[in-house]
């Protein structure tokens, strides 16, 4: 039986005899004395064997190599002066072998370290395509207990406190309105039919409302069809949560407190409460986008109205086709950033033009109100116009003013970029800080050019604010909740009114007989007494990616896809038999490239 893990050993178990159970991390011999490394989940311990005083293990110790499972039957003993190890939790003591059996062996060429000590940079392909001995790592392994531990959290708040029950959705189901492509199973019982795996719980969730379930939350498999980035993938899981009769004021106070508590169990971190709010629109003005990193300023400063009927044609011509002129100011810029990254060729002129402006006109702002600007600028702005920039933006000597201008949307994002991008470079960002914040009334749609229509910015089940009269410009009673710039999750007041739903239908262009196909079995559901309700849905792979300090939300995933969303461990997604189709009533339209001639 095991005594106790690697990691827990100190200097009380002193004088104890002890079994342990692990992989060999490491193997030293030092002449005539062999050290092991021995390693299980919890860390690692020194094992130590000699000729002398555990004759019965050397012969074995002298066979053992690394990532060799073996047990270990030994002595504590207190590590002499000279090797004690302050930076090692068990570092105190050794634990010297009076038996040591290898329970298996390794049998290949291992393709990368595994050992705490080698801090080797191993190529993510390879420890996605070995990811067993990936998450043996310490990095890796840590990762997955941070995750663990969230969820455990999760678990304990909103069942032990605040009386949820964990409700599961299927995974067979027909597609949700959540904006992305759906993936899709043929059936085989039901030919020529398909399920779509679930987007998100969403529509069983309301309906679980509609149940009487008064209180439901899940952590819920999600899957999205759509590119992938660093912080997404094509499965994922989401804290699904939906709650009746509280109205959003009572939502977000209990998801601060469910945050406060995961934040303090898993980091010992006190969240300070309430959170701060920005609406949409202050988010968008100040920012440039609906999920603003707040833990450094440089905010972004609207100067239309000054330019406006100025006779620089890019500033008064965007002005007046609709669009606007925003100024990021950036204090002591003018050191930090030459010319030639902002013109033509430039890294930051790439970041902007990436973002769709077609340029970058700047201010260098001078000792004694002087300024170096580029020639459109000097040229066509009044003294004024330069003036009351200069006040508008809050320009001191060495800030250098970069400008945005174009149609709104190119201009917030383009100076998102950049503020993100020169806050990296500058050194801004105080990484101790952990900025969490509601951005609330979002609008309800959004108009997609392309389609010619109104889209539903969140879902078509979110509702509307009660004091907006007109519908298509109302914003809808929904919250997003921001983590350091990343939108870690986000949720609404529903829709419950059938008359209500029917307008948000006719706006976004769903006919009624359309809306009864795709979701007739909620809107009928809701006929039968449905509760006011809403909910909230978080990232969890985001949160964990985010809590445990990693740029990749594959490093928060036990078994991520690649960006080309491959499984590299199991090798999937792979072709299937011939037969497998025509069971399916499918048939492959595919056509394999012809292999090219070796000739
Ligand atoms: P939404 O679509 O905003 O809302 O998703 C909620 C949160 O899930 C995370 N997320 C993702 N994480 C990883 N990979 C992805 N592909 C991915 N897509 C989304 C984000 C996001 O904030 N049903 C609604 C919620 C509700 O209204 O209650 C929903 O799914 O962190």
């Amino acid at each position: 039986m095991r005594s106790l893990y690697c990691g827990q050993l100190r200097a009380e178990h002193i004088e104890k005899t002890v079994t342990l159970y692990g992989w060999v991390d490491r193997r030293r011999d030092h002449g005539g004395v062999v050290f092991l490394d021995l390693r299980d989940r919890t860390g690692t311990v020194q094992i130590v064997s000699d000729p002398e005083r555990t004759p019965a293990s050397y012969p074995v110790a002298e066979e053992v190599r690394n990532e060799y499972v073996v047990k270990v039957v030994g002595r504590v003993t207190q590590r002499p002066t000279e090797s004690l190890n302050d930076k090692l939790p068990t570092g105190q003591v050794e634990v010297y072998a009076d038996e040591l059996i290898i329970l298996n062996a390794v049998r290949k060429q291992m393709p990368f370290q595994v050992s705490t000590a080698d801090d080797e940079n191993v190529r993510e392909e390879l420890r996605l395509k070995y990811r067993y001995l990936d998450l043996r790592r310490d990095r890796m392994a840590r990762n997955m207990r941070l995750r663990h531990e969230v969820i455990k959290a999760i678990r304990r708040f909103l069942e032990d406190t605040e009386d949820f029950i964990e409700v599961e959705t299927p995974i067979l189901t027909r597609s949700t309105p959540e904006g992305a492509r759906d993936f899709i199973l043929p059936s085989r019982v039901n030919e020529g039919e398909w399920f779509a795996l679930p987007q998100s719980p969403q529509l069983f969730k309301q309906i679980l409302m509609v149940a009487g379930m008064d209180r439901y939350y899940q952590i819920a498999r999600c899957f999205r069809d759509e590119d992938l980035r660093a912080d997404r993938q094509p499965e994922f899981t989401q804290l699904d949560m939906e709650m009746s009769f509280m109205d959003e004021e009572e939502i977000l106070a209990l998801n601060e407190r469910l945050m406060a508590h995961i934040f303090k169990t898993v980091k010992g971190i006190e969240l300070p409460l309430p959170l701060p709010r920005l609406t949409y629109a202050e988010a968008i003005d100040r920012y440039g986008c609906d999920k603003p990193d707040t833990r450094y300023a440089l905010e972004l400063v609207n100067v239309s109205d000054i330019v406006k009927d100025s006779g620089f044609k890019v500033f008064s011509g965007s002005v007046a086709s609709g669009g606007q002129v925003k100024v990021l100011p950036i204090p002591g810029g003018n050191d930090a950033i030459s010319n030639v990254r902002i013109k033509p060729g430039g890294d930051l002129f790439k970041v902007a033009t990436d973002a769709g402006v077609r340029g970058v006109a700047y201010i260098r702002v001078r000792e004694n109100g002087e300024i170096d600007t580029i020639g459109a600028i000097k040229d066509n702005l009044t003294a004024e116009q330069k003036q009351t920039l200069l006040e508008r933006t809050g320009a001191q000597p060495g800030h250098l003013l970069l400008f945005g201008a174009g149609d709104v949307s190119t201009v917030n994002a383009t100076l998102d970029r950049l503020r993100q991008a020169v806050a990296q470079e500058l050194g801004l960002i105080d990484e101790s800080k952990t900025n969490l914040l509601w951005v609330t009334d979002f609008p309800m749609f959004e108009w997609n050019a392309d389609e010619n229509r109104y889209e539903a910015l969140h879902h078509p089940f979110t509702a509307p604010n009660p004091e907006d009269d007109e519908l298509t410009n109302a914003r809808a009673i929904a919250y997003d909740i921001v983590y350091n710039g990343y939108e870690i999750g986000g949720g609404s007041l529903r829709i419950y009114q059938p008359d209500v739903q029917a307008k948000v239908f006719e706006t976004i262009g769903l006919s009624e007989a359309e809306a009864q196909d795709k979701f007739g079995f909620l809107l009928e559901a809701f006929e039968f007494g449905t509760p006011p309700h809403g909910g909230i849905a978080y990232g969890l792979d985001r949160l964990v990616m985010l809590l445990a300090g990693e740029q990749s939300i594959r490093d928060a995933i036990a078994f991520p896809k690649t960006q080309q969303a491959r499984d590299l461990l199991t090798n999937a997604p792979s072709s299937v038999d011939a037969s497998q189709l025509k069971d399916l009533h499918v048939t492959s339209t595919f056509k394999p490239k012809a292999k090219e001639n070796p000739s």
